[in-house]
């Protein structure tokens, strides 16, 4: 009996060690390559693309781990390793991060076909120096000598510093890019390069890591070969950007639906030029003589893009409106540009509301269920612009009910009631929000709605009810005033 035990007993020892092991070592059980970053300092808006291509390594132990799992049939924690490939950003840079999405490239070159995947933030016990996770689900879990290829984009806002903070209407802007050479991430990676492309080739300086190269508008970091995970060296680049840092501070767009045949959109925006803060004072005669030299990280116009078929478009301020604005349409898209009253040079704010209208067809169906849905275009109109919050409020038509949104990104949601003339029950309204929107949020979503069509008959019923009750009142009136004549 003893015999036999000692072995079964040392077995269950060494599968439970393993288990141990591979529980502890998941992120050890993946590879990356070969990873390849670009970073687009072009505008004031990072945009980070990513190519990763990995697999798992420790062979031997996952092809262990595939039999030890056919044998207790713990499918979950084998999965689980190689599932799920882990983003990782330092908590300064997670602030500002405002989208991240990733795909898996199939195929070669000219073949290639993307999937797009789930991202995910998430947490783990013993993150390192805070660091903030995402998680990126595989389509196929990935097995043991398989390789993938993935793209991600990221974008960042306010990440670019303005230095100096402040500059005069003759001085161009300079800013600071903070990140690291190498990239952060839990996995070991074979070979990485680094691209950073600047808006222009005025470079005043950059940080140095061995090999490092400039030419024209990019800068090469790399290749660095076999960096253990959490590998981290800081850069500052500082170099010039004069492209518009325009950043709505807080948007509210008001889409109201009448099923009388329009959408109305009103749009209310505080912007301001979050750049280097202007010192001095404005010279509009140089401003205007000298474009090229005066006011460079300064902008004048604006462009919104709106739906095709818009009617009715105003633009306008506290004031009044501003006539200085030009609309271009096709089938495709119609182009709104804008003329604040002055130029906007940094830390100059602008206040002011465009309103539209589109038709009802456009944006209004019905879904095979019977529900009446909005299918509309979320995030900011304006281009190459951020918004720190933004407020949708999709106001339905009275009588709706058991209204309902569809956001592909998580948004906050709750709902008002609003009352116009001639309502009785008041308008439901469905509101959205949303913090650090970018261009790339800028993809459809619905709201959902049942309509009782007899709620259609309400408003003119009530305006013949009012007419009625005047035509009563007036008879009336002439009538005490007939009286009244009678008593002279
Ligand atoms: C954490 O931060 C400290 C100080 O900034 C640094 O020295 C250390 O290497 C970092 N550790 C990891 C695992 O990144
Ligand atoms: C402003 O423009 C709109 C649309 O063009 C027009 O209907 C309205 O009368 C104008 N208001 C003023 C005060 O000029
Ligand atoms: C919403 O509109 C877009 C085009 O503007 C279209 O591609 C999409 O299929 C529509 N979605 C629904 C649910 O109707």
């Amino acid at each position: 009996m003893g015999v036999l035990l000692i072995p079964r007993l040392t077995l269950t020892l060494t599968i439970i060690s393993l288990f141990i092991f591979l529980s502890r070592s998941s992120s050890q059980e993946i590879l990356i390559n070969n990873a390849e970053r670009r970073i687009d300092l072009s505008t004031h808006i990072v945009k980070v693309f990513l190519t990763l291509k990995f697999h798992p390594t420790n062979c031997v132990w996952i092809n262990m781990y595939v039999e030890l799992m056919s044998f207790f049939q713990v499918e979950n924690i084998g999965t689980n390793a190689v599932s799920e490939i882990l983003l990782a950003f330092p908590p300064t840079q997670a602030d500002h991060l405002a989208f991240v999405e990733a795909l898996a490239t199939t195929g070669k070159r000219k073949k290639k076909t993307y999937v797009p995947l789930v991202v995910k933030p998430t947490e783990l016990p013993d993150a390192p120096n805070e660091t903030k996770y995402f998680s990126i689900s595989l389509v196929n879990p990935l097995n043991s000598g398989d390789t993938t290829t993935l793209e991600v984009l990221y974008v960042f806002t306010h990440s670019l510093e303005p230095f100096p903070m402040e500059i005069s209407q003759s001085e161009s802007q300079l800013v600071y890019y903070r990140d690291s050479a190498l990239i952060l991430s839990p996995y070991h990676i074979k070979q990485q390069t680094t691209f950073i492309k600047t808006p222009t080739t005025k470079v005043e300086s950059f940080t140095r890591l061995d090999p490092t190269n400039r030419a024209g508008t990019e800068m090469k970091y790399g290749p660095y070969e076999d960096q253990p995970p959490y590998s981290y060296s800081p850069i500052i680049v500082h170099c010039e950007n004069n492209n518009p840092f325009a950043v709505v501070e807080e948007l509210v767009r008001e889409v109201e639906i009448s099923h009388w045949g329009s959408i109305q959109i009103t749009e209310h925006y505080k912007l301001v030029h979050a750049g280097a803060r202007h010192k001095g004072i404005f010279s509009r005669v140089e401003y205007q003589s000298r474009p090229s030299f005066s006011g460079v990280s300064s902008f004048k116009h604006l462009l919104a893009r709106l739906p095709p078929r818009v009617h009715s478009v105003y633009y306008r301020d506290e004031i009044g409106n501003i006539s200085s604005s030009h609309l271009r349409t096709d089938s495709q898209k119609s182009d709104l540009e804008i003329e604040p009253r002055y130029p906007l040079f940094g830390g100059w704010k602008a206040t002011f509301i465009i309103g539209y209208g589109v038709p009802l067809q456009d944006f209004l169906f019905e879904s095979p269920d019977g529900r009446r849905y909005l299918n509309f275009t979320f995030g900011c109109p304006l281009a190459e612009s951020v918004v720190d919050k933004l407020t949708i409020k999709v106001v339905l038509p009275e009588g709706s009910k058991d209204p309902s949104a569809a956001v592909t990104f998580p948004v906050e949601q709750h709902l008002e009631t609003k009352y116009s003339y001639l309502d009785v029950v008041g308008r439901t309204v469905v509101v959205l929000e949303k913090k650090n929107v970018v261009p790339m949020h800028n993809t459809v979503f619905q709201v959902y709605y049942t309509f009782n069509p007899i709620f259609m008959l309400a408003e003119p019923l009530m305006l013949t009810s009012v007419f009625f009750l005047f035509f009563v009142a007036c008879v009336a009136y002439l009538h005490i005033d007939l009286s009244i004549r009678k008593g002279f």
